[in-house]
């Protein structure tokens, strides 16, 4: 962010990153992340996700094959990543990556000791929990960078006490009365502002102090969807849908469950589909996997090999590139500068394929334009960091 001319996104959010979330002397620097009151919070308190599937049994074992539950030293892509990272970076940069993958490691003060020390320990194998979400009291902003505040509620000592009466008696408790319980695990921004809550994890930048070198975006899921149509909110769209769409209605899809905390028989799937299938493969979780996959065939794109035309010198990846990026009005995508050879006569074309036949011969060169369009992706394809 120090260079002149910078990206205007960075110019004015903060200053430098050292400015974000605690500063550069916090305890989790360089992550955003925040704890209430500035403290730390116990391991233990994210690795209970067992606690909850007493009484919500079907979203937990959704969770359980989830890239969620396997963001942490569980994931072997993970691992490697942060044991290279440690031997060539240090420590403390790969802070930065625990806020948003081991919420067990970082909170508690694990994540400054090497995580080689310690891959094996629990804490290291417990991934993104049901605490890790559903204890983020505020979103700050939509800079991504895990800029949320999280809060240790006290109802979970009584709900995870080893000692089977107090147990009895926090769900006698919320039997009986399941709003405190209710207001403490679903704050109303989680379903009014889902994609805001996704955001704080769903978005990246580096910096000096996690790459020493400069500001750099990461993936952002964030941005493309709100500047699309898909969100109801993107100003340049040239198709609206019928209804908007938040990140959870593709996400976490409805599946019918009986159990407690099921909304007229349906609770939001917490296997969060998407595309990665390497990980349930490793796993051996076929119905993750399967489910992953019913995710990817549900006709999402189309691809219309549309019209042939001689291949000019001028076709070059940077006028495509342009072309492909004009409709988005945030993010570095928006700064790629629109060549120049698109001023020149109209090429020769051969099109629509499906009613003209085009005479081509073996060794011709030919400039193909093929349109794939997003049906029900919410922001770019690919996205994340496939
Ligand atoms: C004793 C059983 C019990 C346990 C244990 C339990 N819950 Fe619940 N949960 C409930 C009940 C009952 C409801 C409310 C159902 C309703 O009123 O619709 C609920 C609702 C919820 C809701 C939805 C709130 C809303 O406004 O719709 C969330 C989120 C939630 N629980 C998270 C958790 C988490 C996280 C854990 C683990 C720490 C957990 N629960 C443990 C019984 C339990
Ligand atoms: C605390 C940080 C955090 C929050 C909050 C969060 N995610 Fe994630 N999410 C992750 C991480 C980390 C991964 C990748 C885990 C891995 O594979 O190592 C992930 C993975 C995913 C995947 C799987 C991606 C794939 O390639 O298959 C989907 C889908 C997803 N998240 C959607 C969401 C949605 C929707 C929300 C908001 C409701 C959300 N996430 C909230 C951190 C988070
Ligand atoms: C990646 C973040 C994330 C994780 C991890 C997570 N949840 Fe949720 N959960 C959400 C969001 C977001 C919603 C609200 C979705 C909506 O209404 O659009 C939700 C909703 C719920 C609800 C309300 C019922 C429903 O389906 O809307 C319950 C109960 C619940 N979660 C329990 C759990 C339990 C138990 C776990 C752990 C096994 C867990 N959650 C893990 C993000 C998460
Ligand atoms: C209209 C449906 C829809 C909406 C809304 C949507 N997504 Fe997706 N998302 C998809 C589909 C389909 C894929 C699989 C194709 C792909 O990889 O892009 C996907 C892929 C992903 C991936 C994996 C990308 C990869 O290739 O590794 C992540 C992460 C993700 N979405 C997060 C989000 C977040 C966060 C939001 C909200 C800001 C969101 N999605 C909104 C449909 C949607
Ligand atoms: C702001 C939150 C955030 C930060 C910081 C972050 N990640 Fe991630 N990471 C994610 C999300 C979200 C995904 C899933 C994206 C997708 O599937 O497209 C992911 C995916 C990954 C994956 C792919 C895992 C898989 O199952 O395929 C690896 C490896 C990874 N991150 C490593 C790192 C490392 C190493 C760092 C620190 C240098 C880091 N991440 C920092 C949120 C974050």
């Amino acid at each position: 962010m120090e260079q002149p001319g910078a990206h205007s996104e960075s110019a004015h959010a903060t200053a430098t990153m050292d400015e974000e979330g605690d500063g550069a002397s916090g305890p989790f620097f360089p992550s955003s992340a925040q704890v209430a009151g500035g403290g730390k919070i116990p391991s233990k308190y994210f690795m209970e996700s067992e606690v909850c599937e007493r009484c919500h049994k079907d979203i937990y074992e959704q969770w359980k094959g989830s890239a969620h539950h396997f963001s942490s030293f569980n994931n072997q892509w993970y691992r490697k990543s942060i044991e290279y990272m440690q031997d060539v970076a240090g420590t403390k940069p790969s802070k930065w990556c625990g806020g948003c993958h081991d919420p067990a490691v970082l909170y508690s003060g694990l994540m400054d000791t090497p995580i080689k020390q310690m891959v094996h320990r629990p804490e290291a194998q417990a991934g993104l929990g049901c605490m890790m979400c559903h204890s983020i009291v505020q979103v700050k902003s939509t800079m991504g960078q895990g800029d949320f505040l999280l809060e240790y509620p006290k109802l979970h000592e009584l709900a995870s006490s080893p000692n089977p009466a107090m147990r009895w008696l926090h769900d006698f408790i919320v039997d009986l009365n399941p709003e405190p319980h209710r207001r403490i695990f679903l704050k109303p921004f989680m379903r009014s502002q889902t994609a805001e809550f996704c955001s704080a994890c769903h978005k990246v930048h580096l910096d000096k102090p996690v790459n020493h070198y400069r500001w750099i975006r990461g993936f952002n899921e964030y941005d493309n969807w709100q500047a699309s149509g898909v969100s109801g909110q993107g100003a340049r769209s040239f198709y609206y849908p019928a209804k908007a769409q938040q990140c959870a209605d593709c996400h976490m899809p409805l599946e019918s469950s009986e159990e407690r905390g099921n909304v007229n028989g349906y609770v939001h799937s917490h296997r969060f589909p998407a595309a990665n299938t390497a990980v349930p493969t490793a796993n051996e979780d076929s119905e993750q996997l399967q489910a992953t996959e019913e995710f990817l065939k549900n006709k999402n794109l189309t691809v219309d090999i549309f019209a042939v035309s001689p291949a000019r010198a001028t076709d070059q990846r940077a006028s495509a590139q342009a072309d492909v990026n004009t409709t988005f009005a945030v993010g570095e995508e928006a700064e790629v500068k629109t060549t120049a050879n698109a001023a020149g006569e109209a090429a020769p074309v051969t099109a629509p394929l499906n009613r003209v036949l085009p005479a081509l011969r073996r060794g011709d060169d030919v400039r193909v334009d093929v349109v794939v369009r997003t049906k029900k992706v919410g922001h770019f394809f690919p996205g994340g960091n496939r």
